[in-house]
């Protein structure tokens, strides 16, 4: 890993992140997530601000870049919960089956390399009766959109840390054996299209 991958990028990612459209998805989203709580790709820990406390029993926080847990250090001083984090990537997730309340999905399943695996690891943890609820950008409806969304993502990728702006995220969970329950899909205001197609929602296991 470079200097890019371990310094630079994880300021831009927390930068782009704590954007304003961006924040008021967290705030339709996070504050449902209840009980044991495994957050897969935390990140800088923007949603810590944003959980409701009084219905945290702890979150395990998952996140494999040392870079993003470094950045993510001064919120999880004063998280008013118990974070437990796992320095693993979401496709080797250490937990036992039937370990989670609720998986918590926000703007990472776009940058997870083995999306279905990591997909299939989340389901295995998530307790029956569980929910995971996701604020996750991807595939736009609009074709002319979509197009320019396949011409752009190689670069992109690239460039954003292994982000795609072209996973149709819905299709992804339901592939991966949940049903999706509640689906709620735009585009962000003051965001590129091609980025700003946010689907948010929650899902249980089929
Ligand atoms: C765009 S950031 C979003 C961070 C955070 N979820 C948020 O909402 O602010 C994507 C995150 O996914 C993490 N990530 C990358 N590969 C991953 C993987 N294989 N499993 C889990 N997280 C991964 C990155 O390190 C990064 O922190």
């Amino acid at each position: 890993m470079g200097f890019y991958e371990t310094r630079v990028l994880p300021v831009m990612i927390d930068l782009a992140c704590g954007a304003k459209p961006i924040s008021k998805q967290r705030q339709k989203v996070v504050p449902l997530a209840e009980g044991r709580v495994l957050e897969v790709g935390m990140g800088s820990g923007i949603n810590i601000s944003f959980y409701d406390p009084s219905r945290i029993e702890f979150v395990w926080g998952l996140e494999p870049s040392e870079g993003m847990r470094r950045r993510a250090a001064p919120r999880l001083a004063k998280a008013p919960f118990e974070i437990r984090w796992l320095d693993l990537p979401g496709e080797e997730i250490p937990l036992e089956d039937d370990s989670a309340d609720t998986v918590l999905l926000t703007f990472t399943l776009c940058t997870i390399p083995d999306f279905e695996r990591a997909l299939a690891q989340m389901r295995r943890v998530l307790k029956p009766g569980g929910r995971l609820l996701f604020v996750e950008h991807g595939a736009a409806p609009d074709e002319s959109v979509r197009k320019w969304q396949d011409r752009v993502n190689p670069f992109w990728k690239k460039m954003a840390g292994g982000c795609n702006i072209n996973r149709d995220v819905p299709r992804a969970l339901e592939e991966a054996g949940f049903k999706v329950e509640l689906l709620e899909q735009m585009y962000l205001p003051s965001t590129p299209r091609i980025a700003g197609f946010n689907y948010w929602g929650r899902a249980v296991q089929r």
